[in-house]
């Protein structure tokens, strides 16, 4: 009789120092791999390349908060995409200029000057970095 009950006391034990175990390496592993991960991929993730950027014309990178251009072969500038009239977003490079599609205002793609308002203030300037065939923050 007492063997019995000796048995029973000693697996319920083990039963329980299992449970705990499994749950705190589960919340570890969690939260580990989420913050690493996701803190590096935005951080490191190239804009674009220079492929992609074409001469004498841009790209607005509406989802980076950035429009980059080229003006002339070889030579890269960016700009900040949010319109310094009303903060919509620019919405495209046409014709040697950065085009806000909300009231029509123009920048210029070699500098972000304004060139036709409502506008009344240039694109701040972004810093980029060109390794060889991609741009990226500077
Ligand atoms: S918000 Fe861009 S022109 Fe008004």
């Amino acid at each position: 009789m007492s063997g019995v009950a000796r048995r029973t006391v000693v697996a319920a034990g083990g039963a329980g120092l299992a449970s705990a175990a499994l749950a705190a390496c589960g919340g570890t592993n969690a939260e580990g791999d989420g913050g690493t991960g996701g803190a590096d991929g935005a951080a490191e993730a190239p804009l674009a390349k220079t492929g992609d950027i074409p001469v004498g014309g841009g790209k607005v990178l509406a989802d980076r908060g950035i429009v980059i251009t080229q003006p002339k072969a070889g030579e890269f500038k960016a700009f900040s995409s949010k319109c310094t009239h009303q903060g919509c977003a620019v919405s495209e490079v046409k014709d040697g200029v950065i085009v806000c599609p909300c009231h029509q205002s123009r920048f210029d793609m070699s500098d972000g000057s304004v060139t036709s308002g409502p506008a009344t203030s240039s694109l701040p300037p972004e810093p980029i970095e060109v390794k060889g065939d991609e741009i990226s923050f500077g």
